[in-house]
C-alpha cells in the first residue's frame, strides 16, 4: 500500500480500545453506593452532593487539588469541583453507558477511558489527592451496604505496619516499582509508602496548598529522585512554563511516555496538575475529536526507532478536534519528515526556525478556518 493510501484508509478508522486500570492513590477515598435507579443522578443534584462531601472533607482548603473520579458517567462531579479550583480526572470504560467520556471531554472536562479492573491505571503511585467512586459499579468487598464511606490514607507506614501486626490484613508489596503502571497487573498487596523514621513524618514529602503548590519545588525533585532534574533546573526552566499556561482557560493532559528516560509524571501530580502514561506506538485512551491542541517536544525523536511517524501523526489526527492545532518541536531532520506527512494528511503546517544554526525547528499546525 502506498503511504498516501495507508493514510487515507486509516483516516477513516473506527473507534479503538479502552483504557487499562489501576489503584487509588494519595489521600482521601470516597465510596458511595446509593442505589436510586439507572443513569446519572444525584438526589439533591450534584451541587447538593458536593455540599454533603464538603461537610467531611476540606474541599475549600487548597489541600485537595487533584481528584480521580472512577466510573464518572458524564463527569458532573468533576464539573462541580471546578467551582473549588479542583482538577478532576474522570475515568470510565466504554460500556453500556456508551460515550460518557467523549461527552465529558466535549464539555471541556479532563477525562480518559479507564477501567478499574486487573491492571493498574496509567498513573504513578501517590498521584491523586482524592479518589471518588459514586455508584461506579466496582465490586468493593467492604462498605457495600452503607451509603457513603470516606477512607483516609495514612501519611506513612509506621502506623500501618503496627496495625498490620494487629489485624493480620493484606501484606505490603515487595520489590515492585510503585510508579510503574503500564500493562502492570495489580497485586493483592498494599504498595508501601517511602520509608520514614518519624511516625509524624509524611512519606515522600509534604505538598503545599494550591495554588502555591504549583510553583514549589516538588518533593520528588527536592529529594533527587528524578534523574537529570535538580531543584535549580526546576526553578530556572520548568516552573514558569506551567505558570504561563495557567493564565489561560485551559487544562493540560500531561502525557509522559511510559518508558521515558526521566519519569516526571509523579512530579506533574505533585505540582497539582494531571497527566497519564502513554505509549505513542499505541492508541490514546480517548475518543476522536477530543483535544484542541497537541504540544509535542522531542516526541518523534524518542519514537523514531520504535514505530512509524505516520502512525503517531494519524493518532494525533484522530485525537484533534475539528480545528485542532499542534506545536511540534524537534530536530530539523525529523521536522522535515513530519511536515511531508502533515501535508499528505492535509494539515495546514508551517516550519518555524529557532535561529539559522539551531538544530531544532518548530512545526506549527493550524487547522482553523481563520
Ligand atoms: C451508574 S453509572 C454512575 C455514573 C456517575 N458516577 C454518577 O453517579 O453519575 C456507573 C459508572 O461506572 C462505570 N464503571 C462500571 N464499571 C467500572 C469499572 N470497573 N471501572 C471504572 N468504571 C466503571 C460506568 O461506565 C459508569 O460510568
Amino acid at each position: 500500500m502506498t503511504q498516501q493510501k495507508r493514510i487515507d484508509s486509516q483516516l477513516g478508522r473506527p473507534f479503538r480500545r479502552s483504557g487499562i486500570g489501576r489503584r487509588p492513590a494519595r489521600e482521601y477515598g470516597v465510596w458511595s453506593q446509593r442505589r436510586q435507579g439507572g443513569g446519572t443522578s444525584f438526589r439533591q443534584g450534584v451541587k447538593g452532593y458536593v455540599e454533603e462531601i464538603k461537610k467531611v472533607l476540606p474541599l475549600t482548603s487548597g489541600s485537595i487539588r487533584t481528584v480521580l473520579d472512577v466510573g464518572c458517567g458524564v463527569a458532573s462531579f468533576g464539573a462541580s469541583l471546578m467551582d473549588y479550583n479542583i482538577l478532576t480526572m474522570s475515568i470510565a470504560p466504554r460500556d453500556k453507558h456508551v460515550a460518557q467520556v467523549q461527552l465529558a471531554l466535549e464539555r471541556g472536562l479532563p477525562a480518559m477511558l479507564g477501567v478499574l479492573s486487573t491492571h493498574r491505571l496509567p498513573y504513578p503511585s501517590r498521584s491523586f489527592d482524592m479518589v471518588h467512586c459514586f455508584r461506579c459499579l466496582v465490586p468493593w468487598t467492604k462498605y457495600e451496604s452503607g451509603t457513603i464511606a470516606v477512607w483516609r490514607k495514612p501519611t506513612n507506614h509506621i502506623h500501618c505496619i503496627q496495625k498490620l501486626k494487629l489485624w493480620k490484613s493484606t501484606r505490603l508489596c515487595v520489590g515492585s516499582d510503585p510508579d510503574a503502571s503500564w500493562y502492570k497487573k495489580m497485586e493483592t498487596c498494599i504498595t508501601p509508602l517511602l520509608n520514614v523514621t518519624d511516625i509524624h513524618a509524611i512519606s515522600g514529602g509534604a505538598l503545599g496548598k494550591w495554588p502555591k503548590r504549583l510553583m514549589t519545588t516538588p518533593p520528588r525533585i527536592k529529594s533527587d529522585r528524578i534523574k537529570g532534574i535538580t531543584a535549580n533546573t526546576f526553578n530556572e526552566d520548568i516552573k514558569f512554563f506551567a505558570a504561563a499556561l495557567m493564565k489561560f482557560p485551559a487544562w493540560v493532559m500531561n502525557v509522559v511516555p511510559y518508558n521515558a528516560k526521566e519519569n516526571t509524571l509523579g512530579v506533574v501530580f505533585e505540582r497539582g496538575l494531571i497527566g497519564t502514561y502513554m505509549d505513542w506506538c499505541e492508541p490514546f485512551s480517548t475518543y476522536p475529536r477530543t483535544y484542541d491542541l497537541i504540544h509535542a517536544y522531542n516526541l518523534f525523536s524518542m519514537y523514531k526507532d520504535k514505530c512509524d511517524i505516520v502512525d503517531i501523526l494519524l493518532e494525533m489526527h484522530w485525537i484533534f478536534c475539528r480545528h485542532g492545532s499542534a506545536i511540534i518541536r524537534d530536530h530539523v531532520g525529523i521536522i522535515v519528515k513530519v511536515k511531508g506527512i502533515a501535508d499528505k494528511i492535509r494539515w495546514n503546517a508551517k516550519i518555524f526556525h529557532s535561529g539559522p544554526f539551531h538544530p531544532e525547528k518548530i512545526l506549527l499546525v493550524d487547522n482553523s478556518d481563520e
